[in-house]
């Protein structure tokens, strides 16, 4: 039998504690208008004591199943995105469905960076359609200021904290071909350096050392890595889209990874399309990884912004480094 995988339910998380520009240059040699005009970002969530990533996941999980109107046990897998992780191992994922009660779900974790969402989604979409599972939960969640320097004004003033996310469910398919049609997953690990956090992982355990040298922030060479973006988005949407013939002007909405506002605009540019079909939200988020693209989804569907049928195209850039792109027709 022939399966077509639907968004059934969409949620999402952000902890109360807003931090602003403002806020920033009390504190860092920086400006509302620097931060402002190089990236779009007015403000951004942290998290406060005793918040963590599975709590995050938790949250958004809850608005997820409430919003597709299943219960927890009825979730077959769970994907958790994630590069902010609550502990190296168990899976965040697990943790979550501890604190859910999805007793039934196969959990796992998966780390594409800043494209994790969308490898997650292709993961999910495969296990679904292969007959394996009949639904599942992906749920991005990252505390990013885990692992920002805050005395590093190139990075800290760019990252927040949040969860969001998607439930999936397999159906028969049907002539009018909904939900997930298409992804693209690319890499190029000869530029692993340009952005990484460097300690933490087997090649170099935490010790007095790593601490003092500052190891285990996150480095990036932000020129590089803007390059790069700049050149791969628009050719992953158009790839991805062109699998199923559709044109750039078909399209309804271009929902991006938000790194960057100028990076999201050149994509635009480069695609020809018109600036409202390309969701921003940004300036009241920043940049959080993994639930930068399902924070727009959620938000975008609880406005009642996206209708049967509307062409969306997902689409991200991160560190690897990696670049991935789906393409969907929105319909419960
Ligand atoms: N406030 C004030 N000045 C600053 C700040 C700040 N917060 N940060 C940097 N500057 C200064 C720099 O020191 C530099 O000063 P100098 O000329 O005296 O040396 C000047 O501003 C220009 O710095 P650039 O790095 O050239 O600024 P740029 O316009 O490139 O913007 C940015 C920097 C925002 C980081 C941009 O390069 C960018 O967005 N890069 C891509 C980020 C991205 O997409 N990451 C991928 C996802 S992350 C992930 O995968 C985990």
């Amino acid at each position: 039998m022939d399966i077509d995988v639907l968004i059934k339910g969409t949620g999402r998380y952000a902890p109360d504690r807003v931090f602003t520009n403002e806020d920033f240059e009390k504190v860092l040699d920086t400006s509302d208008e620097w931060i402002t005009t190089r990236t779009g970002i007015k403000s951004r969530h942290f998290v406060s004591p005793g918040e963590t990533c599975s709590l995050l996941g938790e949250r958004a999980a809850q608005r997820i199943l409430e919003n597709a109107g299943i219960r927890a046990e009825e979730v077959e897998l769970i994907i958790v995105p994630t590069v902010t992780p609550e502990r190296v191992f168990p899976a965040t994922a697990s943790i979550i469905q501890g604190r859910i009660g999805a007793s039934k779900a196969a959990c796992f974790d998966l780390n594409a960076a800043c494209c994790g969402f969308i490898y997650a989604l292709a993961t999910a979409y495969n296990y679904l359609r292969s007959g394996m599972y009949h639904n599942a939960l992906v749920i991005g969640s990252e505390i990013m200021t885990s692992m920002a320097n805050y005395t590093d004004r190139n990075t800290c003033v760019l990252f927040g904290d949040a969860a969001a996310g998607l439930y999936l469910e397999a159906v028969p398919a049907t002539s009018d071909r909904r939900g997930i049609r298409n992804f693209v997953l690319g890499s190029d690990g000869t530029l692993i350096d340009i952005l990484y956090q460097y300690a933490g992982g087997s090649a170099a355990p935490a010790t007095l050392d790593t601490v003092l040298n500052e190891q285990h922030y996150i480095y990036m060479e932000g020129q590089e890595v803007f390059k790069h973006a700049v050149r791969r988005m628009d050719q992953t949407v158009r790839d991805v889209i062109a699998k199923d013939g559709v044109d750039p002007s078909e399209v309804d909405w271009f929902l991006g990874h938000q790194a960057n506002q100028r990076i999201i605009q050149s994509t635009q540019r480069r695609l020809g399309v018109p600036e409202e079909k390309v969701y921003i939200n940004i300036q009241r988020y920043g940049n959080t990884t993994s639930a930068s693209i399902p924070l727009c989804v959620d938000e975008l569907n609880e406005e009642g912004k996206l209708k049967p049928g509307d062409k969306i195209v997902l689409f991200s850039f991160g560190a690897g480094l990696t670049w991935a792109s789906c393409y969907l027709i929105w319909g419960t």
